[in-house]
């Protein structure tokens, strides 16, 4: 598991914790119960330590939540806090990679996935996209959080150290432009509704599916 952004600690063997997670919950938290719909099943991509599930699913008790990541180490500490959570909403971990088709069959009304677009190559966002086009219905949203640049810049000089950073430690990643993203977005049948600024220099995105139907002319 990668976290180039804050420290990432074991405790007892399977239960990771990242403390940039534990610090951004909250305000994200507060995004999510006003864009989630009030029931359903809600797919959170790259869930990391799994404390956001952990975090989630306690606050949203309508929700299920669906927490996946691609990485072995992710899903075995996922699973160690399903298992010390004990709560109905919150499922066992899928191993999901988003760059595997299909993805597996997952009826979800959301797909979240938080800090993962800046972390991992450029065709593991079109993945995202790709894949959450194809289980997502008409008008449901894609929730995503991260770091982003707008029209080509930093939204400030602790990003553009970051995205330096993350591109020494992989020429794969790096702080991605939400114009890119837009465009990517109206290729997989995405339109941004809205861009909320959040602590630290971070952004949520919501997307939302939009079927595309062809017109008429009379
Ligand atoms: C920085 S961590 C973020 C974890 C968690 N969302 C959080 O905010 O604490 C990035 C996560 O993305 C996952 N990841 C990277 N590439 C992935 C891929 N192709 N498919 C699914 N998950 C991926 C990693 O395994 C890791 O758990």
């Amino acid at each position: 598991m990668n976290r180039a952004d804050s420290k990432f600690t074991s405790h007892r063997m399977t239960k990771a914790f990242a403390p940039a997670t534990e610090r951004n919950q909250q305000p994200i938290l507060d995004v999510l119960r006003r864009a989630l719909p009030s029931s359903g099943l809600v797919l959170e991509i790259a869930s990391g330590t799994g404390q956001h599930a952990s975090f989630f699913s306690r606050h949203l008790t309508t929700i299920r939540w669906q927490p996946s990541d691609a990485s072995p180490e992710a899903i075995e500490s996922i699973a160690a806090r399903v298992r010390e959570a004990k709560r109905g909403n919150l499922l066992p971990p899928l191993e999901l990679d988003v760059r595997a088709t299909p993805w597996p069959r997952v009826d979800a009304d959301a797909v979240v996935c938080i800090n993962m677009i800046h972390i991992a190559p450029w065709k593991a966002t079109v993945a995202l996209f790709q894949g959450a086009s194809k289980i997502l219905k008409e008008a449901r949203h894609l929730i995503t959080y991260g770091p982003y640049r707008l029209h080509g810049t930093h939204t400030a000089q602790r990003n553009a150290a970051f995205d330096q950073r993350l591109r020494a430690r992989n020429a794969e990643w790096g702080v991605r432009d939400v114009d890119d993203l837009q465009e990517l977005g109206e290729e997989t049948g995405f339109e941004l509704g809205e861009q909320i600024a959040m602590p630290a220099n971070n952004m949520t995105l919501i997307w939302t599916r939009r079927v595309h139907r062809p017109s008429y002319d009379g």
